[in-house]
This record gives C-alpha cells, structure tokens and sequence, in this order.
C-alpha cells in the first residue's frame, strides 16, 4: 500500500475524524489491556509468553482445533486467564461507541473475544467479532450449544467443561447400568454406601466421555464467521472513508489482510504501542491507546465519558 501524501500529523488525524462519516474501526487485545487483560505477542505481559512454560513448539498451540480436540485441557488450563471477569470497558472502547453516537461507526471489527465491545454498547448489526466470542459455547461432538455463563465454572476451574446434552444421551442408552452395578449383594449400610461410591464412579464416567464444550472462539484451523466476509467486502468495502487500527499487531490473517483489500484512497491511521513495521498506514500514533483517543476526542472537541479518563 502506497501511503496517501496528504495525511501525516495529528491534525490531519484530528480533521479526518471530524469530517469521516464511514469509520471502520478494526481492534485488537491492546484496547482490553488496561483492564487487566492480557494482550498475546507482548514481551514479558502478552499471553504467549506467559505461556512458554506450557513445553508447547508455539505457544499458538492453545488455540489450535487439531490440539484441542487431541487434549482440550491444554486449552481450559489457560483460559481462566483471558476471560473477561467483569463487564468494564476501557476508554478505548467508549471512543468507539461515542463515535457510533456520533453517526461516524460503520463497523467495529474486533479480534478480541472477551465481548466488551458489547457492554460499551456497540450495536450488534455494527460489530464484527472476527474471532467469535467467549458469549456461547458449542460440544465439539454433538454441536449442542450453551450459554457461556454455564461453564464459567469449569472455565474458571481450568477443567475441561463436557457436554450435558452427550452425558443425557449416554444415560439414556444405559437406564440399568447404576442398578445392576449397586445390586451386589451387599446389604443394609454397606449396600448403601457401596450403592453411592458406584453411582458416583459412573456419572465420572459417563462425563469423561461426553462431549467436550469449546467456547465459540475461532481458533487457529476454523473459519472466521461468514459475516466477516460479508459486512467486509459487501458492505463496507465501497462506503467506507476512514480506517481506525487500534492495538493490534496485524500479525494474523485474515484480519491483517482488511487494510489491504480497502480502496487505497481511503485514509488508515494505526494507534499502539509499537509500530507496525509490515503495513504502511498514513498516520501512525504510537503510545497508549486510552491516552491517544482521550487526546484526539479533546482536540475534536469531543466528550469522552469513562470513569477512567482523567480530567487533566
Ligand atoms: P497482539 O498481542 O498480537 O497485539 C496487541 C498489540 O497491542 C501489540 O502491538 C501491543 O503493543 C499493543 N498494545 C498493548 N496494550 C496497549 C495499549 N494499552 N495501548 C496501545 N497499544 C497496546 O494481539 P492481537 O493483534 O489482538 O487469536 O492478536 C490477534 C490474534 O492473535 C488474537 O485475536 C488471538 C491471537 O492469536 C485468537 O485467539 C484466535
């Protein structure tokens, strides 16, 4: 992509979001760090190299469809610590819900699948979670779907979540299978207790080889949802004026590839910490995202209301 000569400091970025009335605005974990929650390729902070101690080749692994259906508690002994335990937003979400108020959003495209975006208030027909969300859960076996909030213990927990729907079809097959194992012999109190100790061996049974449930994350191997493509090139491609990169390392595709199927004459601004050394955008404003867009909404004259948004 050739850069656009016209656009390079912060007033042109400050004009641009004044004039813009189609704004894509594509994310990524470094809008959730100031939440606590970690983002991936960070040295030191980011998820990945959290996890190198794990004796995975690449600590991607944990996000890998082959892996998680070979041993899924690789996967669940991680995810209690990307989940969203709280429905805080960052400053950075409420930027782009203040640009929907302001009629300027045309859609938030996330990566990230901890469902801020949600509780900041973005209109579902106007986000694109890329890479799905920690929202629903789905059986890898028998595609039973659930609410997440029904395994956030498990996930919480670290242990691997099974399917209900598969553990009630197992018992079906086998309505005699507690009574004949209970009726031993035994009598009386032994009879009893032998009785639970059985039933109890069975239901770990029976739950070891139901089902495992996967949270409806796109992981590596998946297709992105259909609506990606959809909204993207059907959508968006022709009305879109402006191009907002927030705190993403635009390291996985197809995500990284949307700033080049745009038209180039359409200007792309990048907010993050480090540059972004593979794709030329015309302005880049590097540095913390919640200082930069709290910055840009005091110089367009903008209103940002967040309670972490210091009134200095
Ligand atoms: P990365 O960790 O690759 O990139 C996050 C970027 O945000 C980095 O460049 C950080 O420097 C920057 N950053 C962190 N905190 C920031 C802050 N407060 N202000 C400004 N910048 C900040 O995360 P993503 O690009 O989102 O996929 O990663 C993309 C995908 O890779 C994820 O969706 C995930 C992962 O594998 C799946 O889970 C399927």
């Amino acid at each position: 992509r050739v850069k656009l000569p016209q656009y390079n400091t912060i007033d042109d970025a400050v004009s641009l979001l004044n004039k813009s009335k189609n704004i894509i605005v594509l994310t990524g974990a470094g809008i959730s760090t100031s939440l606590g929650i970690p983002d991936f390729r960070s040295k030191g902070t980011g998820l990945y190299s959290q996890l190198e101690n794990l004796g995975l080749s690449d600590p991607q692994e944990v996000f890998d469809i082959s892996l998680f259906r070979e041993d899924p508690s690789i996967f669940y002994s991680v995810a209690k610590d990307i989940l969203p335990s709280s429905t805080k937003f960052s400053p950075t979400h409420a930027f782009i819900r203040l640009l929907q108020d302001k009629g300027k959003l045309l859609t938030n495209f996330t990566q990230n699948i901890d469902n801020l975006e949600g509780h900041a208030g973005i209109l579902p027909e106007k986000l694109i979670q890329c890479h799905g969300s920690f929202a629903t859960a789905t059986c890898i076996e028998c595609k039973y779907k659930v609410d997440c909030q029904k395994i956030y213990y498990d996930l919480k927990a670290g242990k691997v979540a099974r399917c209900d729907q598969c553990i009630r079809k197992i018992r079906e097959v086998k309505p005699g299978f507690k009574r004949k194992r209970s009726s031993n012999g035994s009598t009386g109190a032994r009879k009893k207790r032998q009785s639970y100790e059985d039933s109890t061996d069975d239901e770990d049974e029976d739950i070891a080889v139901a089902g495992v449930m996967k949270p409806d994350i796109t992981f590596f191997g998946e297709d992105l949802p259909k609506r990606f493509h959809d909204r993207l090139i059907d959508h968006d491609r022709d009305k879109v004026d402006l191009v907002l990169v927030i705190g993403t390392s635009l390291k996985v595709a197809p995500v990284s590839e949307v700033v080049g199927v745009l038209p180039r004459d359409v200007p792309q601004m990048y907010i993050s910490r480090e540059p972004c050394s593979h794709v030329d955008f015309d302005i880049d404003m590097l540095g913390d995202c919640d200082t930069i867009v709290t910055e840009l909404c005091r110089r367009v004259g903008w209103e940002l209301q967040h309670e972490m948004v210091r009134e200095d």
